[in-house]
C-alpha cells in the first residue's frame, strides 16, 4: 500500500495510488478519485482514500482538505461487481464504514465537492465530511433499496440527524436522486457553487481557522412530528408489497431515532450484511444490469440528431406522447384531423400540465416552456421539417397505413416514421413509405409521460441508424428501452394476452375478478389484470380480440367473458362499469359479470371450484415463462433479460422478483416445466410447452446463460 509522503506531493508531482491521489490548492489537501468510468467506490479506492487523509492528517502544512473527484461525476456509488464476492469481514477488506470513522476521526475540517451524482456510499463519504459543496447540475442520494439493500455505512443514521426523519425516510426508501436546488434548500449541502474546488477549499479553510468540526455524527436528530413520521412508516410498509429493503431502511431510521450513532451503524449494517446476498438483491441487481444491456446502441451505429418532433393522433396515447417529448426539451407538432380533434388534443395536453404545475412538481417558469414547445395543427404538411415522427392514431391498419402514406410524401427522406401500435404488423406500414428503412416501432406505456418502458420495434428492413435514433430518443426520455422483433403484439403485449387468458381461465373455473387480482397483487403487481384493463378500457383490447377472432384456432379454449363484457358497452371505467362496477373510485363487485362468469362456466361444462391464490400466481408465471421462451425463439426478443425488464416496467411485474425469466431460473425450469405440464394437461390445445424451455430444462440450463 502507497502511502504519500511529503516528497510525493512535490510541485508538479501528483502521485496516483489506486484511483485516488492527493495535490494541493496551498494549505488544503485536494483529495482527488479518479477512477474511470463513475468513480465506483472499490475496496481499492477506500483504502487509496483512508490513506491519502492520513495523508494530510500528517501533513502539517496542510490544514483542511477537500474530497472532489475527476471525470463526470463524484462517487456514484459502491462497485456493485463486489457484491457477489464474500461480504465485508475478510483480512484485508476495508469497509466503507471504516472511510467513514476515518473521517469522523479526522482532526482537520474534511469538505465534499460534488458534482454529477453523489450517490449510495458516495453520498455516505459526503455526509461524513465536515461540509458538503454541491454544483448547480449535481444530484445526491441514497438509492440502495434499487439494489435491494439499505445503505451500509451510516446513510441511514446520518441522514436523519442532518435533515430530520421523514425526509430521510422519504428520500431513503424511494431512492430518488435529489437535485442541487433541493438538496440545499432540504439542509443536505451547504452551498451550491459554479467554481466548486476554489469554494469547497475556501470553506476548508474558513473550519480551519475557525478550528470548527462540524460533524453530522455529533447532531442530535431535530424535533419531529412523530405520529406523521409513523404514519409515512406505515405507508412505505404498505406500499412495499413484498418488497424487503424500503421496510428494513425504515427500520434502520427508526434506530436512529433511539441509539447513539455507533450501535445504530452496527444495526444498519447488519440489514445491509443480511440482505447482499439475498434473492431480492440478486434479482434487482439483475434488472440493473439487464436495463443497461437493452438498452445498447447497436455496434458502429450513430442516432441522428433529434430536435423537431411530430405526433400524429392526439388522443390518450399521443397527448401522453407529446407531454413527454416536450418535458424532455424536444419541439414538438401534434397533429390531429381536424380542427375539433385538434382542441380537443390540446386540451388533454394541458391538463396534464396544469396537473403538473398544480401539484408543485413543476415550477411557473418551466411549465410556461414546456406548454410553449408543443404546437397543435390539423394538416399533416406541418410535419415538413420534422427529423421523427410518431404515429399514434386509432389501431387500424388501413387508416395507419393512410397516414404513413401520406407522411412519405412530406417529410424528409432521412426522417424516421415511428408508428405506437400496440399489435399491428409495423412492416405493412414501411410497405406504405418512401425510404421504408427508416421506419421503426416505439410502442409506449400508458400514460406515456409516466410509465418508463418504450418498447421499440425493429422492422424487416430497418437501418441501424434508425433504430439507435430510438435508442436515443429513449435515452433522452429517460425511459428504458428494450428492442423487439415485429409480431403480433412484440414482447410485451404477446405475453400479456396469453397471461390475461389464463386469468379468464381462472374465472371460469371458480374465481371472481377481485379473487384474480387479489393474487396477483399479494404476487406483488401494483394492480391486478382486471382492475388494469378497466383502467385502460376494454374496448382497445375488444379491436384487438375482434380482429383476430377469425384466425383463433377453434381447439384453443377460448373465454367469452371478455367479449360479453363489452358487447354490453362495459368499457370499463370510462363507462363506469367493466369487469368492476366503478363507484366513489371504489371498485365493487358486478353481480352481472359474475352471472356472466357462471353462464360461460356452465355453457362449457365446468365445474366451478375454490382457485387458490398461489395456483393463479403459478398459472401466470409459468404462461411468462413459457411464451417468453418461445419469443426467444422466434427472435423477437434478443435476450431473456429484455422480457424480464418490459414485464417489470410495462406491466408491474414486481421488480424485487426480478422479471419472470429470472424468477423462472430462481425455481429451476424443471419446476417450471411441470406447470407448464400440468396447463397444458388441464386446457389443451395451445398450451404445450416451449420446445427452448423443455430443452434448457433437461440439460440442467439457466435463461440467464443467453443473457449477455
Ligand atoms: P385514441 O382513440 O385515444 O386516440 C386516437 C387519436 O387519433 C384520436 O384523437 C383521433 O382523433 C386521432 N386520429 C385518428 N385518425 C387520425 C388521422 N388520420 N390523423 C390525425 N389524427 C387522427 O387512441 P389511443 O388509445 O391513444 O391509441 C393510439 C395508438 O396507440 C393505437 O395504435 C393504440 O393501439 C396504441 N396504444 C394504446 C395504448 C393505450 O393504453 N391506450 C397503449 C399503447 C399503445
Amino acid at each position: 500500500m502507497h502511502r504519500p509522503t511529503d516528497s510525493d506531493r512535490g510541485a508538479g508531482d501528483s502521485p496516483r495510488d489506486n484511483g485516488v491521489r492527493l495535490e494541493r490548492m496551498g494549505d488544503v489537501g485536494l483529495i482527488l478519485v479518479d477512477h474511470p468510468p463513475v468513480n465506483a467506490l472499490s475496496q481499492a479506492v477506500r483504502k487509496a482514500l483512508i490513506a491519502a487523509l492520513a495523508g494530510v492528517v500528517a501533513d502539517t502544512s496542510l490544514h483542511a482538505a477537500v474530497i472532489a473527484c475527476e471525470g463526470r461525476t463524484f462517487i456514484a456509488g459502491a462497485d456493485i461487481r463486489e457484491f457477489d464476492r464474500t461480504p465485508a469481514g475478510g483480512q484485508a477488506e476495508v469497509t466503507t464504514q471504516d472511510l467513514v470513522r476515518a473521517l469522523d476521526a479526522c482532526p482537520k475540517p474534511v469538505v465534499a465537492a460534488i458534482h454529477g451524482t453523489a450517490l449510495g456510499g458516495g453520498f455516505e463519504v459526503a455526509l461524513a465530511c465536515h461540509s458538503r459543496i454541491i454544483a448547480p447540475d449535481g444530484f445526491v442520494g441514497l438509492p440502495e433499496v434499487r439494489i435491494g439493500i439499505v445503505p451500509g455505512a451510516g446513510g441511514t443514521q446520518r441522514l436523519p440527524r442532518l435533515v430530520g426523519p421523514l425526509i430521510a425516510l422519504e428520500m431513503i426508501t424511494s431512492g430518488r436522486h435529489v437535485p442541487a436546488d433541493e438538496a440545499m434548500s432540504l439542509g443536505l449541502v451547504d452551498e451550491v457553487a459554479t467554481d466548486l474546488r476554489r469554494a469547497a477549499a475556501d470553506r476548508a479553510r474558513y473550519l480551519a481557522a475557525a478550528g470548527h468540526l462540524p460533524r453530522v455524527a455529533d447532531r442530535a436528530v431535530p424535533a419531529y412530528d412523530q405520529p406523521a413520521f409513523e404514519a409515512a412508516v406505515a405507508a412505505v410498509r404498505r406500499r412495499a408489497r413484498g418488497a424487503i429493503a424500503p421496510v428494513r431502511a425504515a427500520e434502520a431510521i427508526e434506530a436512529a431515532l433511539r441509539l447513539p450513532l455507533a450501535e445504530g451503524m452496527a444495526f444498519e449494517a447488519t440489514i445491509n450484511h443480511a440482505l447482499r446476498p439475498g434473492p431480492q438483491s440478486r434479482a434487482l441487481r439483475h434488472l440493473f444490469h439487464a436495463e443497461r444491456m437493452a438498452a445498447r446502441m447497436p455496434a458502429g451505429a450513430s442516432p441522428w440528431p433529434l430536435r423537431r418532433v411530430g405526433v400524429v393522433g392526439g388522443g390518450t396515447m399521443g397527448s401522453g406522447i407529446a407531454v413527454a417529448l416536450a418535458d424532455a426539451g424536444l419541439e414538438v407538432t401534434l397533429v390531429e384531423q381536424d380542427a375539433q380533434a385538434e382542441a380537443a388534443a390540446k386540451a388533454r395536453v394541458r391538463a396534464v400540465h396544469d396537473r403538473q404545475l398544480r401539484s408543485g412538481r413543476l415550477a411557473p417558469q418551466a411549465h410556461a416552456e414546456r406548454v410553449g414547445r408543443i404546437v397543435y395543427r390539423h394538416d399533416l404538411k406541418a410535419l415538413h421539417d420534422a427529423d421523427l415522427v410518431i404515429e399514434a392514431v386509432i389501431e387500424d391498419v388501413a387508416v395507419k397505413q393512410a397516414v404513413f402514406r401520406a407522411l412519405s410524401g412530406i417529410v424528409r427522406r432521412d426522417a424516421v416514421l415511428a408508428s405506437n401500435t400496440s399489435y399491428l404488423d409495423i412492416d405493412l406500414l414501411a410497405d406504405e413509405v418512401d425510404a421504408p428503412e427508416r421506419v421503426i416501432g416505439t410502442h409506449f406505456f400508458s400514460p406515456a409521460h409516466v410509465m418508463r418502458l418504450l418498447e421499440l420495434v425493429r422492422t424487416r428492413r430497418v437501418l441501424p441508424e434508425a433504430l439507435a435514433t430510438g435508442l436515443a430518443l429513449a435515452r433522452r426520455l429517460r425511459k428504458v428501452a428494450v428492442v423487439a422483433g415485429v409480431c403480433d403484439g412484440f414482447i410485451g403485449n404477446r405475453i400479456f394476452y396469453r397471461w390475461r387468458m389464463q386469468c379468464e381461465y381462472a374465472l371460469e373455473d371458480g374465481a371472481l375478478p377481485a379473487e384474480v387480482d387479489a393474487a396477483l397483487e399479494a404476487y406483488g403487481f401494483a394492480m391486478g389484470p382486471f382492475a388494469v384493463l378497466d383502467m385502460a378500457g376494454l374496448d382497445v383490447d375488444w379491436m384487438m380480440r375482434k380482429r383476430r377472432a377469425p384466425t383463433r384456432d377453434p381447439r384453443e379454449r377460448y373465454s367469452p367473458v371478455y367479449d360479453w363484457i363489452c358487447e354490453r358497452g362495459r368499457f370499463g371505467q370510462k363507462t363506469g362499469v367493466g369487469f368492476y362496477i366503478h363507484q366513489d373510485g371504489k371498485r365493487l363487485p358486478s353481480p352481472e359479470v359474475e352471472a356472466l362468469i357462471l353462464r360461460a362456466a356452465a355453457e362449457r361444462g365446468i365445474t366451478r371450484r375454490a382457485v387458490p391464490a398461489e395456483e393463479i400466481q403459478q398459472r401466470v408465471h409459468a404462461t411468462m415463462v413459457n411464451e417468453g421462451a418461445r419469443i426467444l425463439t422466434d427472435g423477437i426478443a434478443a435476450r431473456p433479460s429484455d422480457i424480464d425488464v418490459v414485464l417489470v416496467h410495462g406491466y408491474g411485474y414486481p421488480a424485487w422478483r426480478g422479471g419472470p425469466m429470472h424468477e423462472a431460473d430462481e425455481i429451476g425450469l424443471d419446476v417450471v416445466l411441470q406447470r407448464v405440464e400440468t396447463m397444458h394437461a388441464e386446457n389443451g390445445f395451445g398450451w404445450e410447452p416451449a420446445p427452448l424451455l423443455r430443452e434448457m430444462a433437461a440439460a440442467g440450463r439457466r435463461f440467464r446463460e443467453l443473457n449477455g
